[in-house]
């Protein structure tokens, strides 16, 4: 039975170290640069936090508008404002295919990877798209829990050290929590994906509310989805794993009369590590105060009070024979038109191969305005006064305009003007 008593303990603490190494120590230690970055404040950002990113990304998927030469170096990345996921352990991979995104051009479809405490891949390629279909930005997703992700990770590392060195009963059974980790996650995604597909807003696109893929393949307008588990997901099942074989294990040889007496060395054990979890908590809560984390909570809520969706607004008495009737063609004239769209979406995608344009307006303008500034869901930019554009975006960037402010938010006035300036140069090519 010591076999046993031991190797519970060595499971535990292997299970220990996969959460150290894919979640706490990435998640505790680069919190809040990504916030740093937005406001500017890069010379907040501890030195560490650039050879921890640099080790974390090696072999991560980098959005394709990267340039070569910075990839996986974050120093160069920020000066050259590049798009930076978190470097926890991706938990779960959401793709899409669609025409505006060929086949050379985007190889792995555009995908997005969900991580405890944030996201990676190609967040603000889908952030546009998302908004043409009227869902939120991705950044809301999920908001409360990525703010707290680090604090519950230091929270169930302590746990799994105390198991190893206490036999406590309690502790025991509180790892029911590292067991059902995997399903805690789905959960809380699945809840999120929920919200995504019910909280929609006006976009170019109606959709109907709906429930978002949790895993498989999916269509969402014109656009295939596919969502499936990803390295992380197989680190928080065999953290569940090794934690339920050593629970049980534990059990069973403390069944057997291994002492479960509290000792001098395990108070001090214990004193240890209670010590280095309340000091990466106290530093996670000081990351928390230096970026103001609350503020820009509520101030990313702020951005998605959610309208109702036009079908709740009809007429609470009950609606006669006629007005049904005419409901229902109302909608299938909403649909036709729709279908136009689509095609004419479809069309435009066609020309892509011929004609270049910088990845800034293809990621940003071309879903909307077509690949060649004709026109989609969006007007057609060709022939407007350059002058005229450049006044109309930087107004529609201050009234937060529906439609814009997507792309618009992450555009500096440098960079309106420079894909003002080569829409201007379209209709020569
Ligand atoms: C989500 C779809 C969408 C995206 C993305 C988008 N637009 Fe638009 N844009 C529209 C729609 C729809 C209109 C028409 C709005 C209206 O008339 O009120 C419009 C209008 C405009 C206008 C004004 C045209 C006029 O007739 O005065 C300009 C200029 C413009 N967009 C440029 C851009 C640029 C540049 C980008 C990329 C940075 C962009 N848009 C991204 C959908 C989009």
């Amino acid at each position: 039975m010591k076999v046993a008593y031991w190797l519970s303990k060595i499971l535990a603490g292997a299970a220990l170290i996969v959460l150290m190494y894919g979640f706490v120590v990435p998640s505790v230690g680069f919190h809040g640069t990504l916030e740093r970055i937005k406001d500017g404040k890069v010379e907040d950002i501890p030195a560490y936090v650039y050879p921890l990113w640099n080790f974390y990304q090696k072999d991560r998927y980098i959005s394709i508008n990267t340039p070569q030469k910075v990839r996986g170096d974050l120093r160069k990345m920020i000066e050259i404002s590049e798009e930076i996921g978190v470097p926890s352990m991706p938990v779960w991979k959401f793709s899409l295919e669609a025409p505006n995104y060929p086949k050379e051009a985007f190889p792995y479809g555009l995908p997005v990877f969900i991580h405890f405490d944030g996201l990676s891949g190609e967040v603000h390629e889908m952030n546009t798209i998302n908004h043409y279909v009227g869902m939120a930005h991705m950044e809301r997703g999920g908001i409360y829990e990525r703010a707290l992700a680090p604090y519950a990770l230091i929270m169930l590392a302590l746990l799994l050290a105390l198991f190893m060195i206490y036999d406590s009963k309690w502790i025991d059974f509180l790892m029911a929590i590292p067991v059902l980790l995997p399903f805690l996650f789905m959960g809380i995604y699945g809840y999120w994906l929920y919200w995504f597909g019910h909280t929609l807003q006006s976009g170019a696109i109606t959709i109907k509310p709906f429930m978002p893929i949790l895993l498989g393949d999916g269509k969402v307008a014109q656009f295939t989805t596919h969502a499936f588990p990803v390295i992380g997901f197989w680190a928080l099942v065999s953290i569940s794993v090794l934690s339920l074989a050593a629970w049980i294990l534990k059990v069973k040889a403390c069944k057997n009369h291994v002492d479960r007496q509290a000792t001098f060395l395990r108070h001090g054990l214990a004193v240890c590590v209670a010590i280095a979890a309340l000091w990466a908590g106290l530093y996670t809560l000081m990351t928390d105060i230096n970026v103001n984390t609350l503020a820009k909570i509520s101030a990313i809520v702020g951005t998605t009070k959610p309208k109702p969706v036009t079908e709740t607004i009809v007429q609470p008495q009950i609606p006669s024979v006629n007005t049904q009737e005419m409901i229902e063609k109302e909608r299938e004239a909403e649909r036709k038109e729709q279908a136009l769209k689509v095609k004419a979406l479809e069309e435009r995608a066609g020309s892509l191969g011929k004609f270049k344009v910088s990845p800034l307006y293809k990621s940003n303008c071309a879903p909307c305005h077509g690949v060649n500034g004709e026109g989609a869901m969006g007007t057609k930019l060709l022939g407007l006064k350059q002058e005229a554009m450049v006044q109309k975006l930087l107004e529609y960037k201050q009234q937060q305009e529906e439609m814009h402010i997507a792309v618009l938010d992450h555009m500096s006035k440098e960079e309106i003007q420079s894909v003002i300036d080569e829409i201007s140069r379209f209709e020569a090519q």
